[in-house]
């Protein structure tokens, strides 16, 4: 029977309930579970691993060391633009650490962490297969290629005025529906 749990923040449990219980009796269902919550909630903070902890009857223990094993899962709540840098053989050749380094000074971020305004999340990775682009970042489904650390900033600007852009059209409708438009 699933027990009654103290929440604190804010999330979504209502969605966390549901999603638990279309999934808990299926094989394999704890990694289902931590998947399509993080799909819901954007990532696996503490909070929501012990909600799932005493919601199924599961240690936390087991799982906090299934969120962290698999690399798909994050505790961090990520920017709304992730952006990958190809550390690649053939993108390190041709200038990948210049690259993360002028992302690193444009956004005053490190490797791994997100920007105070949750705008971007800075990760690396493997080859991601468009070697002849190198050296190349991904920004979210986006791949730029053969940067060069100049063209970090004005790229960066695209994503933060579509930001604004959506930010401005969003506030504008939500007007438009006061005004009954
Ligand atoms: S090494 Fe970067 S895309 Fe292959």
């Amino acid at each position: 029977m699933e027990q009654e749990v103290q929440v604190k923040e804010n999330f979504d449990y209502k969605k966390i309930d549901e999603i638990i219980k279309k999934y808990k009796k299926d094989d394999g269902m704890l990694i289902r579970i931590l998947q399509r919550t993080q799909e819901a909630v954007g990532y696996l903070p503490l909070e929501i691993q012990s909600y799932i902890s005493e919601k199924l009857g599961i240690p936390i223990s087991t799982i906090n060391g299934v969120v962290t094993f698999y690399s798909l899962f994050t505790q961090e709540q990520q920017g709304q633009y992730t952006i990958g840098v190809c550390m690649g053989t053939a993108c390190y050749v041709k200038g990948a650490q210049e690259v993360v380094d002028a992302i690193r000074d444009e956004l005053q971020i490190d490797v791994g962490e997100t920007t105070m305004d949750k705008l971007f999340t800075l990760k690396t990775s493997r080859c991601i297969g468009a070697c002849g682009l190198a050296p190349v970042i991904t920004i979210n489904e986006n791949v730029h290629g053969r940067l060069s650390p100049a063209d970090v900033p004005s790229i960066l600007y695209k994503y933060i005025k579509t930001h604004k852009k959506t930010r401005v059209e969003e506030s504008l409708s939500k007007v438009g529906d006061k005004n009954g438009a």
